[in-house]
């Protein structure tokens, strides 16, 4: 059965052009993982706030390097993009920023992140997801990036805002978390026309 329209992202753009870094500001950058980020990963997922809102913990680096090895493979396949957000001089690792759930017809990806703990309050998240959304709406060619959030995630609401993703309403009982089923704030930033 033909289309009508063509897709937004041409299969096989994407790999082709590989993975890119980009400049976050604040001496911060977005670079493809490496899997010597995996101890820093295990700590990460440590953190209690990272493990409620992200329903997951690490047991070793084995299983980190299991991850990381995954989340490079993944751009590749056409299906996700995975980042680390990293000290631009130091290395040091910052967090984590995701674009899932590729979606090459329409051009519509997912945006999923934490930071460590010792970077949060520095508007570190929200400039890398700017950044991130800037180049994924431009020369990636993404129409649409969709985010979400428990209602209850305060701190990731005040991220979507400050990185222009508009509010657009809220799914209920959309996620399972360890103490129950959260609504779901969704917010997206869409290509300009
Ligand atoms: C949500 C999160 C990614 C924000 O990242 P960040 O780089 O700290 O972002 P910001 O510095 O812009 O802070 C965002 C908000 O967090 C709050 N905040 C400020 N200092 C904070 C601190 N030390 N620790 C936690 N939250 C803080 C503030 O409300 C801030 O909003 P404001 O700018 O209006 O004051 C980070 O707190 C985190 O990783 N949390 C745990 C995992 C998580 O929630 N992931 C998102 C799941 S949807």
């Amino acid at each position: 059965m033909p289309a009508l329209t063509p897709p937004e992202i041409p299969a096989g753009s994407l790999a082709a052009s590989g993975q890119p870094t980009l400049t976050v500001g604040g001496g911060a950058l977005l670079r493809p993982w490496l899997i010597g980020d995996a101890q820093a990963v295990v700590e990460a997922f440590g953190d209690p706030a990272i493990q409620r809102w992200h329903v997951r913990r690490a047991d070793s680096v084995d299983e980190a390097r299991g991850w990381i090895r995954r989340w490079q493979g993944t751009w590749g396949d056409e299906t996700e993009g995975h980042w680390a957000v990293a000290g631009a001089d130091t290395g040091t690792l910052l967090g984590r920023l995701s674009l899932k759930a590729w979606n090459l017809t329409d051009g519509t990806a997912e945006v999923a992140y934490w930071t460590v703990p010792a970077a949060r309050g520095s508007g570190i998240c929200p400039r890398a997801v700017t950044a991130l959304a800037e180049w994924a709406l431009g020369e990636g060619g993404f129409h649409r990036l969709e985010l979400e959030h428990s209602t209850a995630n305060e701190a990731s609401c005040r991220v979507a805002a400050k990185a222009g993703f508009e509010a657009e309403g809220v799914r209920r009982g959309a996620a399972l978390h360890v103490d129950g089923w959260h609504d779901m704030h969704l917010h997206a930033r869409v290509a300009p026309e």
